[in-house]
């Protein structure tokens, strides 16, 4: 294997690895742009130009390759006026609108230019006049004047989603990126697009001018929009509340993963998680007399659920449903104390998969984040389990249901269902947003989002993945975990901790699937459950 000097510092490296990503492992950053690890190398924008001993021109670091004795200089004065040069020259019809450009703060003319620039500008011409603010599809809009031709766009529409919307037309200073004649971005994974242009060239229509980026602080996380569970960041701003309206989540963004999602997301996800802050989520505990719902205190709906559950449970007519869209913890704590309690069939109901809403990209049809770790913990499987409760409330077997995070009104089985539940003596819902589930219940207990808690999600490769609390929760919501103590606690159950890292650790000492795990070895990319283990199952 090669062993190369970068700037005094040798590393080995494996055959094939260029002199741009052996100087990230030494943690050295060598200025690029057309770069970028997920597509082919274009080797266009030379700002990653390096110093190769005994080479008598400069070298592009993004696209030559580490060989035995190489020894490279990316600091020396040479390759400073280079960096320079490049600068100047993509700055010379630049119409340098920082202060109105939504990139301001993440864009990498102004970084490099801070670093390396730094030149008075000696360009006295008029500038070239270009097209701005076109919009290029649902989400994307570009701005001519402010591109760089880096052709990472291009390669994305041609590498990754393979729809080949865009291209570079003209030649010279008269080049522009646009979409094709007629065309329009089509593809599901176009937000990518605003990602990976290193400058203010093409931006979200969603959250352009909503929030300056440097009010913004990150939480890493999951997507829960469908089983691939893809790596996100959450982006949130809770020090400036009145700006992006209020909103304390302007934007996700994906967080690379290799094993998950790569360095991608779909539009489903990135958009779709406007529910987190609703104006419909539930605020505090709610009583529903004849569908009229009334506030009341947290001690009473705990003490009301628990009675509740608790008469319903020793008379042996109580129906659960869990969700696949609450985290192993959740399930896990869930399980323990209704099973404690001597509820027998604590199952959970997936809505059915969509047909051929999935691609080979990311996308999935099953649009819950813990389907296996919700098969995996109760042990249950949950084809048929919506359906029997139904059965068991229509026979009077079961009078009184116990619901987590569903809405059934969103598929044909469980708008059925619905109007059977409507019927129950007893109905307590625990979620996060109203609907017409929630509706229908006597009892409404509010919870934290993925957003206000930490917890696990497994995806459907069995990869067990953490998300971070981003935002304080919302109103009065608790966390799951910590209502299904309280009311562990009002039936004289010994509580599990309170703490998701903790909860998990009893998880995985209880259950063969998740041994071995601790929220310390999933890290922040996950681990994959023994995958050689049936279902096991937990509880006393
Ligand atoms: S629009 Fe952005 S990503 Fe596309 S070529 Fe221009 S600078 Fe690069
Ligand atoms: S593919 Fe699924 S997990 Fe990934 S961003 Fe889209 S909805 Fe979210
Ligand atoms: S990053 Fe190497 S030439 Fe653009």
């Amino acid at each position: 294997m090669p062993i190369l000097t970068i700037d005094g510092k040798t590393i080995e490296v494996e055959k094939g690895t260029t002199i741009l990503q052996a100087a990230q492992r030494l943690g050295i950053d060598i200025p690029h742009y057309c770069y970028h690890p997920g597509l082919r190398i274009a080797g266009s924008c030379r700002m990653c130009l390096v110093e190769i001993q005994g080479v008598p021109k400069l070298q592009i670091a993004c696209y030559t390759e580490a060989t035995d004795g190489m020894v490279v200089f990316t600091q020396s004065e040479k390759v400073q006026q280079a960096r320079r040069a490049v600068l100047e020259f993509l700055l010379v019809d630049h119409p340098l609108d920082c202060p109105v450009c939504d990139q301001a703060g993440e864009c990498y003319l102004q970084i490099y230019y801070m670093q390396h620039g730094l030149h008075p500008s000696r360009v006295r011409e008029d500038k070239l006049k270009r097209a701005k603010v076109r919009v290029l599809g649902e989400h994307i809009v570009l701005d001519q004047e402010r591109c760089i031709l880096c052709s990472r766009c291009v390669r994305f529409t041609e590498e990754v989603t393979r729809t080949f919307e865009l291209g570079i037309f003209n030649r010279g200073d008269r080049s522009v990126v646009d979409v094709y004649p007629g065309e329009q971005l089509r593809n599901r994974y176009q937000g990518n697009l605003a990602d990976i242009c290193p400058v203010g060239a093409l931006t979200d229509r969603q959250f352009r001018f909503r929030t300056r980026v440097w009010y913004l602080d990150q939480a890493k996380s999951i997507c829960p929009g469908c089983s691939r569970g893809c790596n996100i960041v959450v982006d949130f701003n809770v020090r400036r509340g009145y700006k992006a309206g209020g909103r304390r989540i302007p934007r996700i963004r994906p967080r690379p993963n290799p094993w998950v999602n790569q360095y991608w997301m779909c539009d489903d996800g990135r958009y779709g998680f406007g529910w987190v802050e609703g104006l419909d989520r539930i605020l505090s505990p709610k009583l529903l007399e004849n569908g009229h719902p009334r506030e009341i205190p947290w001690a009473e709906a705990i003490r009301l659920a628990g009675a509740w559950i608790g008469e319903a449970a020793r008379e042996k007519k109580l129906g659960v449903l869990l969700s696949p869209r609450m985290s192993n913890e959740e399930i896990y704590a869930a399980s323990y104390v209704l099973r404690s309690l001597g509820v027998g069939n604590v199952g959970y109901w997936a809505e059915p998969a969509t047909p051929g809403d999935e691609d080979d990209l990311l996308i999935k049809a099953d649009k819950n984040p813990n389907t296996y770790g919700a098969r995996l913990i109760t042990g249950v499987p949950q084809e048929d389990h919506l359906a029997r409760m139904v059965e068991a409330l229509s026979s009077g077997a079961v009078d009184t249901v116990l619901i987590f995070l569903h809405n059934l009104e969103q598929a044909r089985a469980g708008r059925a269902a619905l109007e059977t539940l409507r019927r129950a003596k007893r109905f307590v819902f625990v979620g996060t947003n109203w609907n017409r589930t929630a509706a229908a219940a006597s009892l409404v207990l509010p919870v934290t989002a993925f957003t206000e808690q930490e917890g696990t999600f497994t995806n459907f490769q069995g990869r067990v993945q953490r998300f971070w609390q981003a935002v304080e929760p919302m109103g009065q919501a608790r966390s799951a975990l910590s209502v299904l103590n309280e009311l562990a606690a009002s039936w004289g159950i010994p509580p599990l901790p309170d703490n998701a890292a903790e909860a998990f650790a009893r998880l995985a000492s209880e259950n063969r699937a998740f041994a071995g795990l601790s929220y310390e070895t999933l890290g922040d990319q996950g681990q994959t459950v023994r995958a050689s283990e049936e279902p096991g199952v937990v509880g006393p």
